[in-house]
């Protein structure tokens, strides 16, 4: 058995696992879902999943990850007593590579954005900006390019091992992105007309709601939280036994959400202030964005390009946090179960991540083939994981502590031991036997039109 390294301090695992959550899902995504389902509803419906599923889930998986003591293959099937229990660790090692691949294609588009505001070649008028991100997210080359320098960024992370590379890497980016998003929101808060902005994230309309709201608003929660993918389960293997998992848990929860509102109202704001509605779907922080910062600060100033630069660097940090985690589960993974070193290992998981890269960046345009279900690689990958398997694999995951590992066990993490106390146990086991379990399955009846 290799030797396996632990998080050195509580605040650099709440900001290691806070990094893995916080991502793309919090300032590309969670904007636009909310732009495109009408707002305050959907947010609603979003905190209801976080809050109730997300939050049970989490713990689950770092109850899996720290008793287990190993990478999620391992840990699941050392407590599930059967080689069958492996298979969500194996679903969550594939499934992570995926979206770390089709993840680092956005990521790579923000590193081409952050360069053109640098050099303040960001197109800020409505029609140009359409025009240049058509152009460029379609051609083969130079996202692709984007794509491999991202993936390697995160190998070089990786590769220097859980404390030098994870937990430092952390420690300087996370406490950045914070700065970068307030400093954002109350520019963006503050300008003329922004309040209609803050009113469409604040205040519900129903009408919007659709089945398809609700699966979305789930599957949001799962992404946004990295669930599903193993990432936590693995960095909760590096947990020490002192840790409290409740908290720690309810923490990340608060932060993830926490960044996610405040992305809202960097956004929305700017958007209603410029005139724009945030309805533009996933190209929303690509091509609706640069106009809005155009409008918002004076055309094409010094301001315009200052804000659009650490908006583009807020979104690449925010971006690479997340795929070091998705790299790990891999990596750790593919080292302990075989006799690869760490640094072979990573980079045979950084190849995997290329290609899948490689291909979904190429499906955007470039190569029409490139399509599943009448849709985009990237976009497939995009919906199938995030809506689909994350969702599954958590469910897995939340039934695996309620009836497989035994309450003892779970009693045990919960309260590390009894030092913490075990009256929150009984009311724990219930959620993740039966509340969890019951509202995953029927959001997806009800999208199927089940019922
Ligand atoms: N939580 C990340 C985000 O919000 C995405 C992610 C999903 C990371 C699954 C790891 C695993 O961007």
């Amino acid at each position: 058995m290799k030797e396996r390294e632990n998080f050195g301090s509580k605040i650099g695992i709440i900001l290691a696992a806070a990094g893995s959550a916080v991502g793309l899902g919090n300032v590309w995504r969670f904007p636009y879902m909310t732009g495109e389902n009408g707002g305050a509803a959907f947010i609603l419906i979003y905190l209801f999943c976080v809050v109730a599923l997300g939050w049970p889930a989490m713990v689950a998986e770092f109850i899996v990850g720290r008793h287990g003591g190993a990478n999620p293959l391992r840990a699941y099937e050392r407590m599930g007593g059967h080689k069958a229990w492996a298979l969500p660790g194996i679903v969550g090692m594939v499934v992570s590579t995926v979206i770390c691949g089709f993840y680092s294609v956005i990521a790579g588009w923000c590193l081409q954005y952050l360069v053109l505001s640098l050099t303040g070649n960001l197109a800020i008028d409505s029609t140009a900006s359409g025009q240049y991100f058509a152009e460029f997210s379609s051609s083969a080359v130079l996202p692709t390019v984007w794509t491999v320098v991202f993936i390697l960024l995160t190998y070089a992370v990786v590769v220097k091992g859980v404390r030098k590379g994870i937990e430092r890497s952390s420690k300087i980016m996370m406490p950045l992105l914070f700065v970068l998003l307030l400093v954002l929101a109350v520019t963006s808060c503050v300008l003329s007309g922004a309040s209609k902005g803050i009113e469409f994230l604040f205040k519900p309309d129903f009408s919007k709601l659709s089945p398809n709201v609700f699966l979305e608003a789930m599957g949001q929660a799962f992404f946004s939280l990295s669930l599903g993918a193993m990432v936590l389960c693995t960095y909760a293997s590096y947990f020490g036994r002192q840790v409290n998992i409740v908290r720690s848990a309810a923490q990340i929860v608060l932060i993830d959400t926490l960044v996610a509102i405040l992305a809202g109202l960097m956004i929305f704001p700017a958007a209603f202030s410029a005139g724009i509605r945030p309805d533009s779907g996933p190209s929303l922080v690509f091509i609706t964005l640069p106009v809005v910062f155009g409008k918002a600060f004076g055309g094409a100033t010094i301001f315009t390009y200052a804000v659009a630069f650490m908006f583009y660097l807020l979104l690449a940090l925010a971006a690479l946090t997340s795929t070091i985690s998705m790299l790990e589960t891999g990596t750790a993974t593919l080292s302990e179960e075989t006799r690869l070193s760490r640094r072979s290992a990573g980079g045979i998981v950084t190849l995997g991540a290329m290609l899948i890269g490689v291909l979904c960046s190429l499906s955007c345009g470039a190569v029409d083939t490139l399509k599943v279900a009448g849709q985009s690689m990237l976009d497939f990958c995009d919906f199938f994981t995030g809506q689909i398997v994350l969702p599954i694999n958590s469910l897995i995951t939340c039934l695996f502590v309620g009836y497989v590992i035994g309450s003892r066990v779970v009693s045990d993490e919960i309260s590390n031991c009894g030092t913490l106390g075990r009256r929150w146990v009984p009311l724990y086991m219930f959620t993740v036997r039966v509340v969890c379990p019951l509202c995953i399955v029927a959001i997806f009846l009800h999208f199927m039109g089940l019922f």
